[in-house]
Formats: C-alpha cells, sequence, structure tokens
C-alpha cells in the first residue's frame, strides 16, 4: 500500500474541458519535473492546454525557468507547435502521433488536454500520472512516468481509456513519446539473425525516419532488438559525453522509431507496432501499453549500461539478486541422441567437473510420435519410455544423488503437424482459413489468444513440477515466428487484436507459473536471442544469448548483449571445438575465459574431453565459484576495449565489486596482430587511492601475460597508465583478479 505521506497532489482539474482552451491560459505555465538522482524530465503545460515534453537530461537545480519557456510558433498559423508529452493525431501535426484511432462516431481527430496531475513517492520510485483528455470525445489518456531514484532510470507508458458507450478502435497506441535536441544524433542499435543475433552497429541519423521494429509476432528479437542507445552531439564513448539508452519491455510486434525532423530536433516513438494491429476497446474498456525504460548519462554508454543494469537486478530481472548455478546443457553433447545412461554418465561427469545443474535439453518426450528429430512429437509432453524407461524421476534422483539440481528444456507454445496434440485439437494452431499451414523448423504455433491453450500450456509446466517437485529450471524455447496469421477463437472484427492478445496470454501463463512457482529458475531461450527483452525477462532469470557458443563470436554478441541487458542473466556456453556452429577451432582457455563474463555454462559432451582438458575446466569451474560469479552477479560493468572499435584485433572487460575491492578483468585477441602489438588496457571504475593486487587465474603455462602479475599498483596507475598484456595471438586470452590490499 502506498504510505499517504508520500502522496502528494500536485495539480488536478487545472483546465476545463471540451471546447473551452480559454480556461486552461496558465500564466506562468505549469512545471511538471520528475527526477532521479542524477537526471530529470520536464514537462510544461502549454497556452493551449496542452502537456508538452521539455527536457530530458541532468538533474536541474532550477526548473520553474521553464515557467518562463516560449512554445514553438508554427509560421503558418497564429497556434503553438510544441512536442506533446503524449501526441494524438488530428489538431496540430508537429510529430509522427503516438495514438490514433477511428472514434465512436467515426471521426478520426483526437486532442487530448491537461487535466491534472498526481505524484506518489514509495521505495525509492517517483510515480507520476498525467491524466489527458480529449476535448470533444469521451477518452481519456493517462501518461504514467516512472522514476527510479537510484538507478536513473524512468519508464514510460500510457493508459488509454474508452468512456463512452460505443467502441472506439485503436489504430497506434505507443508507450512513449520523446524528443531531443542536439548537433548530431548517433544510433547505436542491434541487428542480426539465428546464431549471429544482437551485432551492434552505430549510425548517424539524417534527417528523416530511421526504424527498428518487429513484425514477427514472437521471438521477436532475433533480427533486431527493441533497444537502443543514443548518443548526443557525437559517436557515444564509454566514459563522457551524453547517452540515453532505451529499451521496451514488450515481447511481441514492436516498433521504435526516430525522426530528425524540419527542426533538427529527434522525435521518438517507442511501443507497440501498430502494422496490423488495430485494437477495439468497448464501453468503458481501456487500453495499457508495455513500458519503454529509458536511463541518461552525461559521462557516457558505460553509465547508461551499469544503470540499466542496476535497474534490470531491482526491478527486472527474475531474483535480479542471486547467483545463478554454473550448469551442464545436455543439446550440443548428444542433440536428441540419448538413453538414460548417457545421461546419467553425463551427469556423472559433469558433477566431477564441479558443476551444479544438469539441463535436459529437447528429445525427451514423444511416444506415438518420438521425438528423436525435429520432425514430430512436439506437443506430446509425456516421457518418451524407450529412451526414458524409468521417467524423469529416475534422472532427477540421480542428479540428486550427484549433488546436481535438475532442469528441463519445453516448448510448450508449439507443436509438430506430427504429433497427437495436432491430431486432437487442429483448431488450436494459428491458422488462416483456406491457407496452407507453412511449418518452420517442421512446426507450427499454438494460439495463446485462445484460454484453453493458455490452459493447456500452463498445464505442461504445471504438471512437470507437480509431478517432479524438485525440477529447479525449465529452459523455454520457441522456435518459430508468427506466419499465416489468424485464430479461430477470436471473432472476425477482432483478428487484428491477435499479436497483442498472444503476449498478453504469454505473460498471463509467465505470471502463473510465478506466482505458483518463484523458485524455479526460467531460461527465455526462443531459438537463443528470440526473447531477449524486459517484458519476459521479469519472468525469467536469464535467456539463452544465442545458439551459437563459438567464443569469438560470442564476444561480439555478448558486448553488445551488455550494453542494455547484465551479465548475470546472459547465459553463456563452453561448448566443444571446432565450434559446431562455425567450424572454428578455439582453445579450450579462450572458451572459458569468454563463458566466464556471463552465466557460465557447458555444452558439449564431457567424455570426449582430455584428462588435461577436464583439469583445466575444474580449476576455471572453482575460479568462477570462488571469484568471479559474485561479480558477474552483483558487479558493475566497464568496458575497456570494443571488439567492434579495437584496431589492433583484442576485447577487453572488468566487473568491478560495489564497494570497489574487487574485480576481475578479461581480455582476448579476437585476431592476428604483426609483431610487437600488444593492447594497453586502461582498468576504469576502480578507486583511484586504493591498492590493488593483480593475481592471473585461469592459467594454462607459467609464462605471465602482464609482466605485474602478483604485484601491487594503486587504481590510478591502473587506469592512466594501464597494462600491457602478452596476449598477441589470436585466442590467445587473459583473466585477473584484482584485490584490494589494505
Ligand atoms: C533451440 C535452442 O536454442 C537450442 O539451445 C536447443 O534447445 C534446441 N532448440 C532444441 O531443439
Amino acid at each position: 500500500m502506498m504510505n499517504p505521506l508520500f502522496k502528494t497532489l500536485f495539480a488536478a482539474l487545472a483546465c476545463g474541458l471540451a471546447g473551452s482552451p480559454a480556461a486552461v491560459l496558465a500564466t506562468p505555465r505549469q512545471v511538471y519535473p520528475v527526477t532521479t538522482e542524477k537526471t530529470q524530465l520536464v514537462y510544461t503545460v502549454g497556452e493551449d492546454g496542452k502537456l508538452i515534453f521539455r527536457y530530458y537530461g541532468p538533474r536541474l537545480h532550477d526548473v520553474d525557468q521553464f515557467s518562463r519557456t516560449k512554445g514553438y510558433n508554427r509560421p503558418d498559423c497564429r497556434r503553438e507547435a510544441n512536442y506533446e508529452a503524449y501526441p494524438a493525431f488530428g489538431m496540430g501535426y508537429v510529430t509522427e502521433p503516438a495514438l490514433s484511432m477511428v472514434n465512436a462516431d467515426g471521426s478520426l481527430i483526437t486532442e487530448l488536454a491537461f487535466e491534472g496531475c498526481e505524484q506518489t513517492t514509495e521505495a525509492g520510485v517517483e510515480h507520476t500520472v498525467f491524466t489527458l483528455r480529449d476535448r470533444v470525445q469521451p477518452l481519456r489518456v493517462q501518461l504514467h512516468v516512472e522514476a527510479y531514484q537510484a538507478e536513473d532510470v524512468v519508464a514510460q507508458w500510457a493508459v488509454i481509456e474508452n468512456l463512452g458507450r460505443g467502441e472506439v478502435t485503436l489504430q497506434r497506441v505507443y508507450s512513449s513519446f520523446m524528443n531531443f535536441r542536439a548537433n548530431a544524433y548517433y544510433l547505436t542499435h542491434f541487428y542480426g539473425t539465428w546464431a549471429s543475433e544482437m551485432k551492434c552497429i552505430e549510425e548517424r541519423l539524417e534527417p528523416g525516419f530511421k526504424v527498428i521494429e518487429s513484425k514477427k509476432g514472437i521471438r521477436t528479437t532475433q533480427s533486431e532488438n527493441a533497444s537502443f542507445i543514443l548518443s548526443l552531439d557525437a559517436p557515444a564513448q564509454e566514459n563522457s559525453g551524453r547517452c540515453i539508452g532505451g529499451a521496451l519491455a514488450w515481447s511481441g510486434n514492436y516498433k521504435l522509431s526516430f525522426e530528425v525532423d524540419e527542426r533538427d530536433h529527434l522525435s521518438l516513438l517507442a511501443g507497440i507496432n501498430p502494422f496490423l494491429s488495430a485494437y477495439t476497446l468497448g464501453r468503458g474498456e481501456r487500453f495499457e501499453t508495455p513500458k519503454m525504460i529509458y536511463t541518461y548519462s552525461a559521462e557516457g554508454q558505460g553509465e547508461v549500461s551499469r544503470n540499466f543494469h542496476d535497474w534490470a537486478r531491482k526491478y527486472s530481472l527474475h531474483a535480479g539478486m542471486s547467483e545463478r548455478p554454473v550448469l551442464l546443457n545436455s543439446w550440443e553433447g548428444t542433440y536428441f541422441d540419448f538413453d538414460e545412461k548417457v545421461l546419467t554418465d553425463m551427469m556423472d561427469d559433469a558433477a566431477a567437473l564441479g558443476i551444479e545443474l544438469f539441463v535436459l535439453d529437447d528429445g525427451w518426450f514423444g511416444n506415438k510420435y518420438p521425438r528423436n528429430s525435429d520432425k514430430m512429437g512436439l506437443g506430446d509432453w509425456q516421457v518418451n519410455s524407450r529412451k526414458l524407461p524409468r521417467g524423469l524421476q529416475y534422472l532427477i534422483d540421480h542428479a540428486k544423488s550427484k549433488g546436481l539440481k535438475f532442469g528441463i528444456w519445453i516448448e510448450p507454445e508449439m507443436v509438430n503437424p506430427k504429433s497427437e496434440l495436432a491430431e486432437r485439437h487442429p483448431d488450436w494452431i494459428v491458422q488462416s482459413p483456406g491457407r496452407e499451414q507453412i511449418t518452420m523448423r517442421n512446426q507450427l504455433l499454438l494460439d495463446l489468444t485462445n484460454p484453453a491453450v493458455r490452459e493447456f500450456v500452463w498445464k505442461v509446466v504445471d504438471d512437470l513440477l507437480t509431478a517432479h517437485p524438485d525440477i529447479a529450471y525449465i529452459k523455454w524455447d520457441a522456435n518459430r515466428h508468427v506466419e499465416q496469421v489468424g485464430s479461430t477463437y477470436l471473432p472476425d472484427d477482432r483478428q487484428t487484436h491477435f499479436w497483442v492478445d498472444y503476449t498478453r496470454g504469454l505473460y498471463s501463463i509467465y505470471q502463473r507459473i510465478r506466482e505458483k512457482y518463484p523458485d524455479v529458475m526460467l531460461q527465455a531461450c526462443a531459438s537463443g536471442g528470440g526473447r531477449v527483452d524486459y517484458g519476459s525477462l521479469q519472468y525469467h532469470d536469464e535467456f539463452w544469448t544465442s545458439d551459437n557458443t563459438d567464443a569469438l563470436q560470442r564476444i561480439y554478441m555478448q558486448y553488445a548483449t551488455n550494453l542494455i541487458y547484465p551479465p548475470m542473466a546472459t547465459a553463456s556456453h563452453v561448448s566443444a571445438s571446432p565450434g559446431h556452429q562455425t567450424g572454428i577451432i578455439t582453445p579450450l582457455k579462450f572458451r572459458f575465459d569468454v563463458a566466464m563474463s556471463g552465466r557460465l555454462g557447458m555444452e558439449l559432451q564431457p567424455k570426449n574431453m582430455s584428462e588435461t582438458e577436464k583439469a583445466f575446466a575444474r580449476e576455471a569451474i572453482v575460479n568462477y565459484k570462488t571469484h568471479i560469479r559474485e561479480l558477474v552477479t552483483r558487479g558493475d560493468l566497464y568496458r575497456l576495449i570494443s571488439p567492434y572499435a579495437c584496431t589492433n584485433n583484442h576485447a577487453a572487460n572488468m566487473l568491478v565489486s560495489k564497494d570497489k575491492s574487487k574485480a576481475v578483468l578479461f581480455a582476448y585477441c579476437t585476431g592476428f596482430n604483426r609483431r610487437g602489438v600488444r593492447p594497453t588496457i586502461h582498468l576504469h571504475g576502480l578507486d583511484a587511492a586504493k591498492r590493488y593486487r593483480l593475481t592471473e587465474i585461469n592459467k594454462i603455462s607459467p609464462r605471465k601475460s602482464f609482466w605485474g602479475d602478483g604485484e601491487v599498483f594503486d587504481g590510478e596507475y591502473l587506469k592512466e597508465v594501464g597494462v600491457e598484456l602478452q596476449i598477441a595471438r589470436q585466442y590467445e586470452s587473459a583473466v585477473f583478479l584484482i584485490e584490494e590490499v589494505k
């Protein structure tokens, strides 16, 4: 419950409504700041009674000065032409609208006037609600802004309410609008495809639109991610410059559109993709958009990432402060080809390596249509009795006897046409009348807009966890996107609701799981990289970053992923060499050194490892558990050398404890270098006055990667002079512990 002491009514009913703009003239203008410890958003009410977006930047000493700010004059008529806080279509076309709709009487115009603002603060989060009303139609819009004080993060979203008797149809309903003014805009965004997700690129925004979007319905982050870093005036730097990070908390279709307009302002719209997504609201119904999350830093993109990570750990990542177990996943070790013995042997080997959790991947279910390949059985969630005659419990008990937790793979939103489920419930499949059902990875999608299907999906999880309460971890996969869209459940005039209702349906299942099973770990897999967003992460403990486990590729992907999402949620596995996706041969040390900068796991057949390799793996896992895991979980990430920008083929980053007493440095050589080239790494993030001992770990030879290995330096030296590492050949790497010496 909200503490009434904190409740401040800023201003209410500041204006008359419906057709009386004269009543809203406010002199001086009312100023509404939204504030975090270091940043601020400022809104004012314009002469025309509209809520205007004024500012997002460092916290100001005197926001009242905005009461004197002049609005922009439209050259072609005597009205103000401001950037509204939540622009609607119809009266004064300044930017692309955040909201457009068909009203109950068929008219197309929406005109939102400010009605009031209420602000409350609770547990470090200031929540502001601006209420806006249409001047003619019975429509209320509430613009919500949450300000997370300590993390310098803000979340924006909108709630649209139909207060009339007739139906209205929302044509577009974005979560957030923002406007920036700078001399140049540089956008870092993410792109890729399966096995190559989350590559990043920075580009200068020129006049016109730049759009990042997905229309794939599910697995929407595989090609582009609904997040970005925007740098004002100059390309983004790690430790200086004005940067804004943004991330949409939504796992369905999304659209982020950046427009450099005729005034050279940059306008940003972010939210659900309006594409074929008109949404009808009946009498009294409301529509709540997902949250758009922002953070601002005047000290470069490094702080943007750290703010996101802090915020996620506290508010938007399940069990965000808990350490994750080191796991072995069966997929790349056995694929579909296993029996009880193969799995129990793997568990024995895993336990001997120091692994804490064994995850049984795809292939354990289906009898009439045994799941021995991806061609059949999906949807039939009964244990395959030929492969596993003693059932799952036998495996779980074996894991337990070895001191391992047990996890399992499911893909409950999907079905193979060759399955008992498809035979029983053909109407549950997403389909369009008369159209061919085109499979992807031999599978079709179940229609989560249908409550009966949602119940089925929930039961897949609930039955598993009821029958086997010791299952500690679920890997939730989703290996196709939406095509031939259509629902046999939704009425004909509501088919465009599919995209939104699917995602809401999915979230309602996650919600149920979280209520009943708060301690079960969930991985958002979705083919790898397909559900990496803050909508899904609030229910999940981690995401599967990519099916590509090649360590060299992972350096690039993990660098980009961790610009927005925390390392502790970035599942990162040591797999076999040559890599199954790339065929590249890499040393085991390199693979471990890369995987240990995220949530460490292994994904190979331990039987195929030599004794020397096993000994190295054992030692690396002990190092991870003893020194590194706490830093991956709760530490601050400092990127020191970007693999994208480095001219001499290196990459480096560091995780530093909050009290700056301990850190771990990871450094990698990503390509061939000419003789004599060595990276000098400036260690940002330490305390200049503290003294630190550097100790190399995960060593494979007595050779020192740094002459100062074992010696003590102060934080100032390590930052300003830096360390020069002897890692010059491709796939050489080094990991150093940096510990305060008192
Ligand atoms: C795709 C996932 O990303 C893989 O890790 C694995 O679980 C397969 N699906 C199993 O079919």
